[in-house]
């Protein structure tokens, strides 16, 4: 078998066989394949795609190119979740600790955030002492304890797609239905999940600008999941706008907590409902999403679900304290209002700029090397529907040691970010299609 014949084949609309779709994956894995081969297969498969068989054979050499985690030895369904990332997105901080709390098990791997989006363990660590690495026993044993644990990636998980994906990034094709899909299923095989529920974002500050792409995606990562024998569902959840007001590590672990409260933005309460009452029903829980909602609603109300995350957060050596007293958590020096130029209504909230602005404050990194500072961000203080005045706040900036330069161009991002029409603006559905 030679690469250049099965990118020729791919270049020419060919179907790949799972022979030939392994041969390219192991290559590239253990060095023999060049990155320009790779690179030139990819682009071919972003313009000729790939059938769902293809796609299914791809996210199975990917997973098996590693370490598979296998979670049987805790007791129960384990259903994981993955967002296709948004800004704002702190959903994994609400739900972990909600579901455990209605008794199905979260045995969580999460990512680091890069560019304008952020990611969870790198919020998680606001919280003193949180430690997000730990051994095998360890993970399944708080798991089996308490119900949830959250942890970094650790082992060597799909180191395929993590060589794929770097490549993708610097060669324009991560923006292919069945590259991602398979990069994203990959990694929740590996990690042993019994049932998935993927929130797939849609809008301005996703991967997938429209709803029709958006359920492309969606259905091909559910007939994927399905097709491996795990339960997937897929939520397409609006990314028109950041979700919640809080943009930044720390920021977004308070309003986290606020949610486990009940008190905290309606949108973010209200995609965790959705999101968990899946996970509910996925883990045989309950029996539909009506029940699965009164359940999880009355975790929030009797304080269970805040109790489970002081729990998580205590088997994780973290300070526990915070959980009940936020404002122990890091808070910047500085406050800068960024205002409305004009008057009008809010039509959108442009996520990426948002995104970009936070991490221009330190709250993200521009490279994988970047140190963060966990307590700056972004906190709206208008969202789409919102009225607006000349002069009226928009955004309030946490700022610590920002360079002047870098401030002055957070500030011009936020204002960019923000679209101001005269004419009042209906509410934006949060929740645009459910896929099985
Ligand atoms: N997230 C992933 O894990 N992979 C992709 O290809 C895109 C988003």
């Amino acid at each position: 078998m030679r690469a250049v014949d099965i990118i020729q084949k791919k270049r020419d609309g060919g179907e790949l066989t799972r022979e030939e779709i392994a041969y390219l994956v192991q290559g590239y894995s253990n060095g023999e394949i060049p990155d320009y081969q790779i690179s030139a297969w990819a682009m071919a498969v972003y313009f000729q795609g790939m059938n769902a068989r293809e796609t299914g054979d791809l996210t199975m050499e990917m997973a098996n190119s590693g370490d598979q985690i296998d979670l049987s030895p805790i007791a129960g369904i384990k259903v994981d979740k993955h967002s296709t990332g948004g800004v704002g997105d702190k959903t994994t901080i609400v739900l972990a600790p909600l579901v455990a709390a209605a008794g199905v098990p979260v045995a969580k791997m999460s990512g680091r955030g890069l560019g304008h989006t952020g990611g969870t363990i790198d919020k998680l660590e606001s919280i003193t002492g949180f430690s997000v690495e730990m051994d095998r026993e360890r993970f399944f044993a708080q798991v089996g304890e308490i119900g949830a644990a959250v942890i970094g990636q650790s082992g060597n998980i799909t180191p395929a797609d993590k060589k794929l994906y770097a490549l993708r990034d610097v060669t324009a094709t991560v923006e292919s239905i069945p590259l991602i899909a398979s990069s994203v299923m990959s990694k929740k095989i590996a990690a042993g999940a019994d049932a998935i529920v993927l929130d797939v974002k849609t809008g301005s500050g996703a991967f997938m600008k429209t709803l029709d792409r958006s359920i492309e995606l969606a259905q091909a990562m559910v007939d994927i999941g399905t097709h491996l024998g795990r339960n997937t569902v897929a939520v397409i959840s609006d990314m028109d706008q950041p979700l919640g007001f809080g943009i930044g590590n720390a920021l977004e672990v308070k309003e986290g907590i606020e949610t486990l409260m009940g008190r905290g933005p309606k949108d973010l309460e209200e995609v965790c409902l959705i999101l968990g009452s899946h996970m509910l029903v996925l883990g045989g829980k309950a029996k539909d999403d009506v029940e699965a909602r009164a359940i999880l609603k009355a975790h929030i109300e009797d304080g269970s679900a805040l109790e489970k995350f002081k729990q998580m957060v205590g088997a994780q050596n973290g300070d526990a304290s915070q959980i009940e007293f936020p404002d122990t958590l890091p808070t910047a020096k500085t406050f800068i209002e960024v205002k409305a130029a004009t008057s009008g209504y809010v039509e959108g909230i442009q996520a990426e700029e948002i995104g970009v602005a936070a991490m221009l404050l330190g709250a993200g990194r521009e490279t994988k090397e970047s140190v963060i500072d966990l307590a700056v961000g972004i906190h709206l203080s208008k969202k789409v529907g919102d009225a607006v005045e000349q002069g009226n706040t928009l955004a309030v900036l946490h700022v610590n040691d920002a360079s002047e330069s870098k401030v002055r161009e957070a500030v011009s991002k936020v204002l960019e970010a923000y679209r101001i029409t005269p004419e009042p603006v209906a509410p934006q559905p949060l929740v645009y299609a459910l896929v099985t």
